[in-house]
């Protein structure tokens, strides 16, 4: 295997070189060939300047995430940037790519910084549930200030090169050449008589103590109900860049940069990241061809269609967008134009830029303009009959190849496709709402789907900027199964004795951003309604059901858009507990003859995770789902489970399968079929096993 970091000596300048694919990730590896070759360049006298740069596509992007939660091997990242800084000789960082995390922090330890344009630099640690551990929150602040690192570091968010460049960050920005523009401004260096540039001892970022300070009190104010613990680190060792010296700041940020580490938070966090990146990976990819996808039609004009078309516009794609009527379409469009409009007025786009997009969007009402379209999305209206229509209309104009994917949160699509001459081009892509803010993309498999057209549609995703998950045909998927039973724990709360603000309160306490009856109230009680009048005839009689959402709807109480749901929502205020639905709730129980009991947080929480995992447990024994990882991220990115906990898979391994099995068993008592537990529990819990090994 060859060297992941080598040295050569050209017109009197050390030139050390990270490879290390895909992203030259600091591996034990790659800090143990550069604390080497740092040495041996040091102690080379014909070798008068360093430069430190990357092969491939990146800079360093970061510690080898997968070298986390286990010991470290010396060298640490921090003695390696210690080695740089420390070095009696000009060091200077060629950045190209993503300089992110310790990759961000070896460029710091430099004493000079050369970047390409299109370079960006960013501390992502907290997104890990972590901080930067290679001096990254001494040296920093130091350059910038409290203002610049704290962001930085508590959003992860990368700064673009000529920002970087504009902060003191960088020393200079190409074009081009970057290699050259270093070797350049090394020559220059030496010619000046080598001096170094310690970041250590740089203070442009300490001018304004008294800005410091309120700078890093009005942050530790707004964070402080923070869950994840590395975010109050974070602001601890920025403090600490001002009023500790340097090797005592270096110490805590040490310290703390193991506490988090170690923490259950950042475990969660980390098993997240690889979670969105296993999910790509699909049987279907294996020698795949995939069709060329140059421009998509998108069917239906409503919330779903234009999010979908504005998802397409943004990814550069011309889309054809057809509704029925002008008017429906006339709506559509304007909505589109005012998405655009938003974000020109919001500077997230220029408005050359706005107007680029909106240039690609042909609006028709004339399904022929269909026909030269490679890809044609289908989000009509979530009705069988509705969707087989358009089908047969599409089937007789589309070309032949195109691909028809339909845009449908529970139905069946293997029935859809037999509808038409070509079920193998059918395939379900199921966005969620937003369609061009969310980020998760089911892509469902059918009996009949090409695996081809699979493939396509995973890469069309990654275009789209989202994070695709594979699931076949079922009843709502993974996302709407998991949420069905999600739902389901909490009805039987709400009839035994829970409130609906009771259990948000602890759903969100856990970390969702809203409980599950406020999601109801946004989303509108009749969707879930209509679900479950379709599942009626297919429910047992023996299964326990909870009416209560039922007769709230017979009200004609459909949440936000009614003005009355579960809440009681008003024009101005915060909404207020319906006392209609308690009054309706306390009848259910009487009707029933319920024992009342009380519910702690706690149990609350339990009750609905557990119920969550044990459905994903299912879907991966039925095959809906490859694998719980991918549960999981179906869950953290589309049904905002919090991501410090890793999804509802993760939450059961956490917890210990045995512990999530004794409490179904227990629960069994109240409701037999619900609460029966998956046979994946029994099956890992015999071999030591758990959820993320599989
Ligand atoms: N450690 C270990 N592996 C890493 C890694 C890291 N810091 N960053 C990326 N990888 C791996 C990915 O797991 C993936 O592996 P796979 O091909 O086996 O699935 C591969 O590198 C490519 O990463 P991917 O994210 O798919 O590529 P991309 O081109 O879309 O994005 C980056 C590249 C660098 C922007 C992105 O990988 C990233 O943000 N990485 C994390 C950076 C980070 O958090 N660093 C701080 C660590 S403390």
């Amino acid at each position: 295997m060859t060297e992941p970091v080598t040295l050569r000596v050209d017109n009197s300048v050390a030139i050390i070189t990270i490879e290390n694919p895909p992203v030259n990730a600091l591996s034990h590896a790659v800090r143990a060939g550069l604390s080497d070759k740092i040495e041996i360049a040091v102690a080379d006298e014909t070798a008068k300047a360093i430069v430190l740069r990357a092969e491939g596509r990146t800079f360093p992007a970061g510690a080898d995430v997968r070298e986390f939660g286990r010991p470290r091997e010396a060298p640490i990242l921090s003695d390696v940037c210690a080695l740089l800084e420390d070095c009696s000789k000009p060091t200077i960082a060629a950045v190209h790519g993503s300089a992110l995390g310790g990759g961000f922090e070896l460029a710091l330890a430099c004493h000079y910084r050369v970047a390409q344009k299109a370079a960006r630099f960013g501390l992502p640690e907290v997104k890990l549930g972590v901080l930067p551990g290679g001096g990254g929150t001494q040296r920093l602040p130091r350059i910038v200030g409290a203002v610049v690192a704290l962001d930085l570091m508590l959003t992860g968010k990368p700064l673009g090169a000529q920002t970087a460049l504009d902060l003191g960050v960088a020393d200079l920005v190409v074009e081009a050449n970057l290699d050259t523009a270093a070797m350049t401004l090394a020559g220059q260096l030496i010619a000046n008589g080598g001096a170094t540039r310690p970041t250590r001892d740089r203070s442009e970022g300490l001018q304004d103590p008294g800005g410091f300070v309120n700078a890093v009190a009005a942050r530790r104010e707004k964070v402080k109900s923070d869950p994840l613990p590395s975010v109050a680190r974070i602001v601890d060792c920025i403090e600490a860049a001002q009023i500790l010296p340097f090797d005592a700041g270096i110490a805590m940020e040490r310290a703390a940069f193991d506490d988090c580490e170690a923490s259950a938070e950042a475990n969660a966090m980390r098993h997240a990241f690889f979670a969105e990146r296993r999910a790509s990976k699909i049987p279907e990819l294996e020698g795949a061809t995939l069709r060329p996808i140059k421009s998509i039609g998108v069917v239906g004009a409503g919330t779903m269609g234009s999010g979908i078309a504005i998802s397409c516009l943004d990814a550069g794609f011309p889309v054809v967008l057809v509704e029925r009527d002008q008017d429906a379409l006339d709506r559509g469009v304007q909505r589109i134009v005012a998405n655009y409009d938003k974000s020109v007025d919001k500077g997230r786009i220029d408005t050359a830029t706005g107007v680029e997009r909106l240039a690609r969007l042909t609006s028709t009402t004339s399904m022929h303009e269909l026909a030269p379209v490679d890809l044609i999305i289908e989000a009509v209206f979530e009705d069988e009959q509705v969707k087989r229509t358009v089908f047969t209309q599409l089937d007789t104009v589309m070309k032949p190849g195109a691909i028809l994917a339909t845009n449908t949160s529970y139905l069946d699509i293997d029935t859809l496709a037999a509808t038409i001459s070509r079920p193998q081009d059918v395939v379900g892509y199921h966005f969620f709402s937003p369609a061009h803010i969310m980020k998760l993309l089911e892509v469902v498999v059918g009996d009949q789907t090409d695996p081809n057209v699979v493939a396509t549609g995973f890469d069309l995703a990654r275009k789209l900027r989202k994070v695709p998950v594979r699931a076949s045909v079922a009843d709502g998927f993974i996302g709407n199964r998991v949420l069905a039973s999600y739902r389901l724990a909490a009805d039987f709360m709400l009839e035994d004795g829970a409130s609906p603000a009771q259990i948000d309160a602890a759903m969100r306490a856990y970390g969702f951003p809203i409980g599950p009856y406020q999601v109801l109230d946004m989303a509108g009680l009749d969707i879930s309604w209509a679900r479950r009048k379709r599942l009626a005839a297919s429910r047992a009689p023996e299964d326990r059901y909870v009416a209560i959402g039922d007769k709230i709807c017979e009200q004609g109480w459909f949440g936000q858009k009614a003005g009355r749901g579960y809440y009681i929502h008003d024009q101005a205020g915060t909404p207020v507990e319906n006392p209609d639905v308690l009054a309706i709730i306390e009848a259910e129980r009487r009707s029933k003859g319920v024992a009342l009991r009380a519910f702690s947080q706690q149990e609350i929480q339990q009750r609905c995770v557990f119920a969550m995992a044990n459905e994903g447990a299912r879907l991966v024994s039925e095959g809906v789902a490859l694998r719980p990882s991918d549960v999981d991220v179906v869950l953290l990115y589309g049904y905002g489970f919090p991501r410090y906990r890793g999804g509802p898979m993760m939450a059961a391994d956490q917890a210990g399968l045995l512990t999530v099995k004794n409490a179904l068993i227990n629960w069994q008592s109240e409701e037999p079929r619900f609460w029966v537990p998956s046979p994946l529990f029994d099956e890992l819990i015999k071999n030591g096993r758990s959820f993320g090994d599989l």
